[in-house]
């Protein structure tokens, strides 16, 4: 699976969500819209009728997180608004099976998101029901908070369960991802890569989405999990004349994906892209 990059607006101006959106259109792969209430996070942005809004002002792909109490009411109705994939928490999801298939009925991907102390092998059952697995590489809530490094054997571990199952499904990370952090992240087995304060902290968003992608695609590259795959990949194809490489690297969701877009260039990055708390974020890990 290629890389994606999907900018999370919770570093953008509020005010300005449109123009914000256009500037990583063409560049990145998703925009990411962070749904909290103030109840499963504590923290508050936006609900259904901004992303309905902003849905008429972009063209991108859009990535529904909610991060909320009540995803078996709310998950639904954000697929049937048109975002292209809605991802809930396992921590609060009730009639996961049934909410999941909602969403694929709907029409968009359907995502299971687990916080940094949650496993992910009690939803092992749950695979066949989703497109992608997030695991948050922070507490969610806040934008601009350090990364997690205990999360990445659970990335590991995830990446196996996956490869296990044979399964097209997308592994997302979101929180502190970076340039100082993200090929740790693509190493690992992640394929999704949320960015917040790397891409809209920076001066230049485009240009980091770019950059993040460049770095991402090199570590994939070198990755175990992912030469592992190719090479099982490859005596598939020896037995049955598959395009082994081909199958490996076309996105399996059919997004308009910047994956073709390559770039050698690492514009630098603002001085706070990576310091400053985005929407009230304290810099509690
Ligand atoms: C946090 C959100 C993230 C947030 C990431 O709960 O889910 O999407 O925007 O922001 P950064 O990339 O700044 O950590
Ligand atoms: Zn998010």
């Amino acid at each position: 699976m290629a890389v994606q990059i999907s900018p999370s607006i919770l570093s953008a101006d509020f005010a300005r969500l449109a123009d914000e959106a256009a500037a990583v259109a063409g560049v990145a792969d998703w925009l990411h819209v962070d749904v909290m209430d103030n109840h499963f996070v504590p923290n508050l942005t936006l609900g259904l009728p901004v992303v309905e809004s902003l849905l008429r002002h972009t063209t991108m792909p859009v990535d529904c997180h909610l991060m909320i109490t009540d995803p078996d009411r709310w998950a639904p109705e954000y697929a049937q608004a048109g975002a292209r994939n809605v991802t809930i928490h396992a921590e609060a999801v009730r009639a996961p099976v049934r909410t999941l298939r909602a969403i694929r009925a709907a029409g968009a991907r359907a995502g299971l998101a687990v916080n940094p102390g949650t496993a992910v092998e009690p939803y092992e059952d749950l695979l066949s029901e989703i497109d992608m697995l997030l695991l948050m590489t922070v507490e969610p809530g806040f934008g601009g908070q350090h990364f997690l490094d205990i999360v990445l054997p659970k990335l590991r571990r995830a990446r196996s369960l996956v490869a296990g199952h044979g399964a097209a499904i997308w592994l997302q990370v979101d929180g502190g991802v970076h340039e100082q952090t993200i090929e740790r992240c693509a190493e690992a087995g992640a394929d999704v890569f949320v960015a917040g304060s790397a891409v809209f902290g920076s001066d230049d968003p485009a240009g980091a989405v770019r950059a993040l992608r460049a770095q991402a695609e090199r570590a994939t590259v070198h990755a175990a999990w992912h030469r592992s795959g190719l090479m099982s990949l490859g005596s598939y194809a020896e037995r049955t004349g598959a395009d082994a490489v081909g199958s490996a690297c076309s996105p399996a969701g059919g997004v308009g994906s910047g994956s073709s877009r390559r770039t050698k260039s690492l514009p630098r990055m603002s001085s706070s892209a990576h310091s400053a708390p985005t929407n009230a974020s304290p810099a509690v890990t």
